[in-house]
């Protein structure tokens, strides 16, 4: 039977293709699908900071760091979006995009252009903006964002201490700085990922 999930504003609608990647037979609701997901990503979790000290700036670790969190429920994990979401740059450009914002990501580490949060935000409202996957993104790049400022030696970002994949204010003010963020002002979405 297939699973009945709920519809999240601001989350990316999933396609009937995108389901059918759906690995766990058992899975009959959204929660149970939610507890399989955060099960996997508490696993990535535990490669990653096995992994410490690995260039997180590169396409293959990008990739491999999805496929690590989502990789036991959806057979796509770890492969870019192949459809139009409402959300999200053309498919054929993905890889492309992506490499391209590691690239300048690199050039302001090296550089010093931001300070370490700022550099970790932007790449993850720019990352999150280009949506390289059917699915996760959000979770995806904030890990990412994450990792970034733990290897910099800053404490990980909060993004408003509590799930922000439920329905509610802080999703609300979280969607609300990003796209501020779209529209130029990085400093609500710094805020919020230390709220
Ligand atoms: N209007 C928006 N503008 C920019 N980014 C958005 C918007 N709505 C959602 N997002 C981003 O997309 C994510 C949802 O994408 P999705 O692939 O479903 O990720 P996840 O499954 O991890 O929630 C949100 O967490 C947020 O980071
Ligand atoms: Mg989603």
């Amino acid at each position: 039977m297939p699973v009945k999930l709920t519809v999240v504003e601001g989350a990316t609608p999933l396609d009937p293709d995108t389901l059918a990647g759906l690995k766990p037979t058992y899975l009959s609701n959204q929660a149970e699908l939610d507890a399989a997901e955060e099960a996997n990503i508490l696993r990535a979790l535990n490669w990653a900071g096995r992994e410490r000290g690995r260039d997180l700036l590169r396409l293959d670790y990008v990739l491999q760091l999805h496929r690590r969190m989502f990789g036991d429920v959806w057979t796509w994990a770890g492969t870019w979006r192949r459809r139009q979401t409402n959300i999200g740059v053309a498919p054929a450009t993905i890889p492309e995009r992506t490499q391209a914002l590691l690239s300048d990501a690199r050039y302001w580490l090296a550089n010093t252009t931001y300070d370490p949060d700022e550099l970790a935000v932007r790449l993850h409202h720019q990352m999150v903006f280009i949506h390289p996957f059917a699915n996760g993104n959000g979770r995806h790049t904030r890990l990412l964002a994450d990792l970034l400022v733990a290897s910099l030696n800053r404490p990980v970002f909060s993004w408003g201490g509590r799930s922000l994949s439920a329905p509610g204010e802080l999703r609300r003010s979280y969607i609300d700085a990003l796209q501020r963020a779209d529209h130029g002002d990085i400093v609500p979405l710094l805020a919020f990922a230390r709220s």
